[in-house]
């Protein structure tokens, strides 16, 4: 199926990253999120990356006004969805938020149109159980910064068509992204693999084998990874990792189980750049809305 226009729900980190990444591959885009304050930073910050992406060379003059010209954004579900081909959740990473979210889109969407979800390890076929449509559900999780990060991976449910991934895979390609498929199993690939290395960083934080300023540094130049773990656990939000290493934990067993210095951080408020301070101290605390925390 052609896809044309994509819905985004939740302006969140997430979301108004994955609205840029649409927009600037050309589709007409909506972004929605139930806080004002939040769309409105979620707006701007689209508007910030199409100038950024000009002033990169990764986007012509005319496609960025292209780009502006067709974003709006929409206050609810029912009013983002209706004329989507394509609707991209990004709301918190909790389950019962999501089946909300699919619920409402089976009611209010056309009845041809796919749903996504950016979930970082939950199942999508839970999520398109409650919908009539599980053939056209299917996870499109992307990587913060969206603009910088090259991959969408895409996870395959037992029930999604043929046609569903073939119209993601497309999507994601106009997105400038690189496309990896998923047999739906929990954490997928990517956060199965990052959770394990975030959590032994902090078994080594609270077993004194080192700073956190040397297990980052360790990471970047002995490993070459581009950040350490601490550094992109507090991007990517603490109470997010915890949440999936207790998935994970759930689901795939012992090796999971969280450390108790993560359960401390997150406790404590702890939870990254969004709140002011993770592992390391960020003076300028982000505001709090639909998709703030979502992967
Ligand atoms: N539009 C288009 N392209 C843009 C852009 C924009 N607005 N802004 C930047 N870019 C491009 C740049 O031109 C550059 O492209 P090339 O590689 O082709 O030159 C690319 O994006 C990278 O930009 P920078 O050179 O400015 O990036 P950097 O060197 O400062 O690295 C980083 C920044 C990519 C974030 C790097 O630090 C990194 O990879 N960190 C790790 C981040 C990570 O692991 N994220 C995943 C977190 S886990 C997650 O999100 C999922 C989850 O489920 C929890």
């Amino acid at each position: 199926m052609d896809v044309n226009t994509i819905a985004v729900i939740g302006a969140g980190t997430m979301g108004r990253g994955i609205a840029y990444a649409a927009a600037a591959g050309g589709y007409r885009t909506i972004l929605e999120d139930i806080s004002a304050p939040v769309l409105d930073a979620g707006l701007a910050y689209v508007c910030r990356s199409l100038d950024e992406g000009v002033a990169r060379g990764k986007l012509s003059a005319q496609q960025n006004e292209s780009a502006l010209a067709q974003l709006v954004t929409a206050r609810s579900i029912e009013e983002a969805c209706r004329e989507a081909d394509l609707v991209i959740e990004a709301v918190p990473e909790e389950m019962e938020t999501k089946i909300e979210i699919f619920t409402l889109l089976d009611k209010f969407a056309r009845p041809g149109s796919i749903f996504a979800s950016n979930t970082s390890s939950l199942a999508i076929s839970e999520m398109a159980a409650v919908t009539f449509r599980p053939d056209k559900c299917i996870g499109m999780h992307f990587f913060n910064p969206v603009p910088k990060m090259k991959l969408l991976e895409i996870v395959r449910a037992p029930k999604t068509s043929d046609d569903t991934l073939a119209a993601c895979c497309e999507v994601g390609r106009r997105m400038g992204k690189e496309v990896v498929v998923v047999r739906e199993s929990p954490g997928f690939l990517t956060s199965r693999m990052n959770a394990l290395i975030g959590n032994e960083a902090f078994a080594m934080l609270e077993e004194g084998i080192a700073s956190a300023e040397d297990i980052d540094k360790a990471m970047k130049l002995g490993l070459n990874h581009p950040m350490g773990p601490f550094e992109l656990v507090d991007l990517v939000g603490l109470d997010v990792r915890l949440s999936i290493l207790e998935y994970l934990h759930r689901t795939l067993g012992e090796k999971f189980r969280p450390s108790s210095l993560l359960r401390q951080y997150v406790a404590a408020g702890r939870l990254g750049r969004k709140s002011g301070r993770g592992v390391y101290d960020y003076p300028d605390a982000k505001l709090a809305g639909r998709g703030i925390d979502s992967q």
